[in-house]
């Protein structure tokens, strides 16, 4: 029987990991990074940085980057190509957009399929020329400028990823940027911004909208920044070790940001046993250490407001709750059918294939537990190119003797190169 044990300290989390390279690139000098994700989305973000014109370079095992200033990016002479990250394209589009030079941003299938213009209509409104394809994808050009007009953001959507986009494009820029949330989503960008001293307001304006208001153009002095180990990548462990009987282990080093660990009061509600233990901040993120034992979980209802703060993590949660006793209900995913892939259905359709009562109405999701699925021959999972959607089956395969089959294990590199090490150091066979 296997079962989970033992302790392991995951790798550096992937949001952070993109944003340390991008604000040490924006310094003006040189910068160590420790602990940076070395997965296939961050080393996008990585080479298009030297593609304008930063030099980065690994030293034992940090990363050195020398920043050129704000506006300090020069002409790349090929396209930025983003392969499947989001992050990448969005934060880069907003850094590059105030420095005078034209890019062209390139990704995979799937990233040619994500909007473009979530972004692109701010960037715009502010003087930037920026041509999408069919008026919303990849590829696109955009022609940067660093007297694009600063003004005042109101993002209905929830998006980390454009606000910081927002927040990155106006560290160049003369004058006021304010960018107001009408739902707040994470946090990184502003807790980079503190650590590293960039001087910005933040009110709260309710207890789910905050504005940020910044007053560019900034010098950003160097400061080494060591980054926090993913909450997301452990959420694979965590349920992995409440689902598989005998199971208990400690993940170190863990980021605990209150907009990241929403998926632990969870599976908490659910009836999960997980204890968290605060140890340090670095770097502006509180870190600490998470212990997980097998638990009997129950079904939950999880609210829309919630959807922000979980939006990376439901895969995993839906894993958890085909575990559970009666039914778990997830609501508000539409911003889920614009991922990696359409996460709902590759839930949906992944966990009906494994037998599982799974419904979907308008943008929720319905999942009836059981634990009396059995599993005869091997079924195929189809993870569309999903890394998130590899993991979750990964974790729901142990239950089942590796009987799912994983289409395309791969992609799982995206977020997390080291998954299969990891989970082969804390699996204990007897
Ligand atoms: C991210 C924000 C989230 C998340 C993504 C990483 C970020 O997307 O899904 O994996 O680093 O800012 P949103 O832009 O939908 O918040």
């Amino acid at each position: 029987m296997l079962k989970l044990k033992g302790s392991i300290k995951i790798s550096g989390d992937k949001s952070i990991s993109h944003r340390a390279l991008i604000f040490a690139s924006l310094c003006t000098g040189q910068v160590k990074i420790s602990n940076l994700l070395e997965s296939d989305d961050v080393m996008r973000t990585l080479n298009i940085l030297r593609e304008l014109g930063i030099k980065i370079y690994k030293k034992q095992n940090n990363w050195i980057v020398k920043g050129n200033g704000t506006g300090g990016y020069i002409q790349p002479s090929h396209a930025l190509d983003c392969g499947n990250s989001g992050t990448t394209s969005r934060l880069m589009m907003g850094a590059v957009s105030s420095n005078p030079i034209r890019c062209t941003f390139i990704g995979d299938h799937s990233l040619s399929n994500r909007s473009m213009s979530r972004l692109s209509i701010f960037l715009e409104k502010m003087g930037a020329e920026i041509v999408l394809t069919n008026k919303d994808f990849l590829p696109l050009h955009i022609d940067g400028d660093v007297n694009l007009v600063p003004m005042k953001h109101v993002m209905q959507k929830a998006s980390a990823q454009v606000k910081s986009a927002l927040l990155l494009s106006a560290l160049n820029l003369r004058g006021k940027t304010t960018v107001i949330e009408r739902r707040n989503t994470r946090d990184h960008t502003e807790r980079l911004m503190s650590y590293l001293k960039i001087k910005y307001k933040k009110k709260i304006l309710n207890k789910n909208s905050t504005s940020i208001e910044l007053n560019g153009p900034y010098e950003i002095k160097p400061k080494n920044i060591s980054i926090a180990s993913d909450p997301s990548s452990a959420a694979f462990f965590i349920v992995g070790a409440l689902i598989i009987p005998k199971s208990e282990i400690i993940l170190k080093n863990i980021a605990l940001n209150k907009t990241r660990i929403a998926f632990i009061e969870v599976l908490k509600n659910m009836g999960g046993k997980i204890k968290i233990k605060k140890t340090k901040t670095t770097a502006g993120e509180d870190v600490g250490e998470i212990k997980v034992s097998h638990s009997i979980l129950k079904g939950v209802k999880i609210k829309s407001s919630l959807s922000p703060y979980l939006i990376d993590e439901y895969p995993i949660l839906s894993i958890a709750a085909s575990q559970a006793k009666g039914l778990t209900i997830m609501r508000g995913l539409s911003e889920l059918r614009h991922k990696e892939s359409d996460r709902i259905k590759s839930i949906t359709s992944n966990l009906s294939k494994v037998g599982f009562k799974v419904t979907c109405k308008s943008d929720n999701i319905y999942i009836e537990g059981s634990k009396k699925i059995k599993i005869t021959k091997e079924k195929r999972i189809k993870t569309y190119g999903d890394h998130r959607i590899a993991m979750s089956f990964a974790i729901l395969s142990l239950l089942y003797d590796n009987k799912l089959v994983i289409d395309n294990e791969s992609c799982i590199s995206i977020s997390y190169p080291n998954f299969k090490n990891h989970l082969n150091e804390l699996a204990e066979y007897n």
